[in-house]
């Protein structure tokens, strides 16, 4: 059965557009998470930026106390983010690369430029007990890095793909190289999830891709979430309005 990692990070990125700086604030993504778990989802994802622009420190301690499932640190490899994801104790951490302009993460990491460094990190996360995934490209030379690296999953950055079925683009071509990324992973013992633009139009496509576990997806269900909860929303405040006497 194909897995679902739910990231959350979006619904923090809304908390923090009222409430940066305060210390607290709706929506909250702990309970946030706990409502995905009691939907089925079989993770949480949450990215711990450098610049602070979503999920806080905090965040990170409260979810791990409070979900059931398994929660996936996504981190860059830059010492202090390192030190809390060791101290926090995540089930798995992704590392990805990380880039303060970007809005989002942009591409894979290059394993093949990094093998030393992210074998010494590596090492360290799985003696914490924590299992370690590389955010990659669909690309072979990554992921055979990957395999020397030591990590026991691959997160295939399944971006241009999603931009291929936005756009009407090349889409098998884009099928064929997560195919054959995931094969080859697959051989090389590596296990694999992928990420990134997945949404309600393009998921059945990603069928096609063999060997996955788990998909992480995030921008499209919280999105979705705010689209088929908005009149619930509107509704519950017209009651608390309804009672004014002028
Ligand atoms: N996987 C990784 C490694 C990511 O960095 C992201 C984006 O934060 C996702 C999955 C989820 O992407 P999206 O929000 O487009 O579903």
């Amino acid at each position: 059965m194909l897995k679902l990692g739910v990231n959350v990070d979006h619904v923090a990125t809304l908390r923090e557009a009222r409430f940066r700086g305060t210390g607290h604030g709706e929506p909250d993504p702990v309970a946030i998470a706990l409502q995905c778990e009691q939907a089925g989802a079989h993770g949480i994802t949450i990215h711990l930026r450098e610049d602070r622009r979503h999920i806080l420190d905090k965040d990170v301690h409260a979810m791990r106390r409070a979900i059931r499932s398994r929660l996936n640190l996504e981190l860059a490899n830059t010492p202090e983010i390192v030190e809390i994801a060791l101290a926090a104790r995540p089930d798995i951490v992704c590392l990805v690369p990380e880039n303060r302009e970007e809005i989002t993460t942009e591409g894979g990491l290059d394993v093949a430029a990094q093998t030393e460094s992210l074998q010494t990190l590596s090492t360290r996360f799985k003696q914490a007990g924590i299992e370690v995934s590389l955010f990659i490209d669909p690309d072979i030379l990554q992921v055979e890095a990957s395999a020397r690296v030591g990590a026991q999953f691959i997160e295939l950055h399944t971006g241009a793909f999603a931009e291929a079925a936005r756009l009407g683009g090349p889409i098998d071509r884009e099928l064929g190289r997560l195919t054959a990324a995931s094969q080859r992973a697959h051989a090389l013992g590596l296990q694999v999830n992928a990420g990134h633009g997945l949404n309600y139009s393009n998921l059945h496509l990603l069928h096609r891709v063999p060997h996955l576990i788990e998909l992480n997806i995030g921008h499209s269900i919280v999105s979705r979430a705010v689209s088929v909860g908005i009149q619930k929303a509107v509704e519950e405040m017209l009651v608390l309005m309804a009672g004014y006497q002028g």
